[in-house]
């Protein structure tokens, strides 16, 4: 039996019917850019994160770029981030003019080492960026004790993991500004790109607005320099929908974690960990493992679908060869590179997939013995 890494299909096929009469309307309406829609999902989103505010942006990588920037952060800042994660949450330091500056991982949740970010701190660090990869949080109580103290904000990319808890508060809510993607990969995916900040800081959003429609509060007069990073009604409608299920789809998310935690327990691959205090989302199921191209080689042939996110590391990128890292300079950064495996986990997987995917991985270590 093949079991696909994703299949996206599957979940529009719940949701097809209620979709069609919300999408036929806008259609009618020709009202395609922000609008009620946006506005009304931006509030049910708000309310789901236990945000105050939440601003409509056009994809996960501006929602990090326009906090950047509504923090008038730009050419001679520094941001310290991840040397383990999406190229984006460095990507959109560098677009808005600004020096990504990477710190290592802690090698057991992949996220950010708080002990290793105050050696990086300098007097042009303006902003932390934690991303919580793969649905799980990071450690934000240290990372907030950091940025209490030095007053340097985060900037919290939760781009993984909507829905996603630490010591029960929703991931996005803990930083200056929260930044997520639905990207249709995602926990919570549009028909395309799309993104969202959330902020408890009522000027900081009105400020975001503003730089998201070319800096204008009212038309044709505009306060800052802005871009144009809307969120489209079509997709406030289809995630308006879809949030609806989120926690169920996460659950189920989080019970294929389990079933894979207890078949995978006995092989011989690093499983992941959810501490006490953390309530990941399971974006990715993601393993170690020592063999990993022969590992490979035998889903492949098995029709076991996989992923490796991410075989390079930030700070080994050929874009940020002009930073000046080289090899060795993050080593718990490179050898999740080199070990990671990510396992298919979606809500729509049924146990016979599962099964199967159990079955082959314990089927190769037989085989490798
Ligand atoms: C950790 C992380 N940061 C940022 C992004 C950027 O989001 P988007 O693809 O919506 O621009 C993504 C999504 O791909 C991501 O996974």
């Amino acid at each position: 039996m093949s079991v696909p890494f994703l299949d996206l299909k599957l979940q529009y096929q719940q949701i097809k019917d209620e979709l069609q009469p919300l999408l036929q309307d806008l259609y009618e309406s020709q009202q395609f850019v922000l609008g009620i829609p946006v506005s009304e999902f931006e509030s049910t989103f708000a309310q789901y994160c236990g945000s105050a505010e939440a601003i409509g942006v056009a994809s996960g990588t501006d929602a990090l770029s326009i906090s950047l920037e509504a923090l008038d952060i730009g050419a001679g800042d520094e941001v310290i981030t991840s040397a383990f994660t999406f190229i984006a949450s460095a990507g959109a330091v560098v677009s808005c003019g600004a020096k990504p500056v990477f710190v290592d991982i802690d090698p057991v949740t992949f996220n950010l080492d708080p002990n290793q970010v105050e050696d990086k701190i300098t007097k042009k660090t303006k902003a932390i960026i934690p991303v919580h990869l793969f649905g799980l949080a990071a450690d934000m109580k240290s990372l907030l004790e950091i940025s209490e103290t030095s007053g340097i904000p985060l900037i919290e990319d939760a781009c993984q993991a909507v829905g996603a808890e630490y010591q029960q508060q929703k991931v996005g809510t803990f930083g200056r500004t929260g930044c997520f993607s639905f990207f249709p990969t995602k926990n919570l995916g549009g028909f395309g790109d799309g993104g969202m900040v959330t902020t408890e800081d009522e000027k900081l959003a009105e400020k975001i607005r503003m730089i998201r429609v070319h800096g204008s509060k009212e038309r044709y007069k505009s306060e800052v320099i802005g871009r144009n990073v809307r969120l489209d009604a079509l997709q406030a409608i289809i995630l308006d929908v879809k949030l609806k299920y989120l926690d169920e789809w996460n659950n189920k998310r989080r019970s294929i974690a389990q079933f894979y935690n207890e078949q995978l327990k006995s092989l011989p691959m690093t499983l992941p960990l959810e501490s006490p205090g953390y309530h990941s989302v399971y974006n990715q199921y993601t393993v170690r493992v020592e063999n990993r191209d022969q590992l490979v080689d035998h889903l492949v042939e098995k029709e076991i679908g996989y992923s490796i996110y991410y075989p390079i590391p930030l700070h080994l990128q050929p874009c940020y060869d002009y930073l000046g890292y080289k090899k060795g300079d993050f080593p718990e950064s490179e050898k999740a590179a080199d070990s990671v495996l990510s396992l298919p986990i979606y809500p729509e997987l049924k146990t016979e997939q599962l099964k199967e995917v159990a079955q082959t991985l314990g089927a190769f270590y037989v085989k490798v013995g």
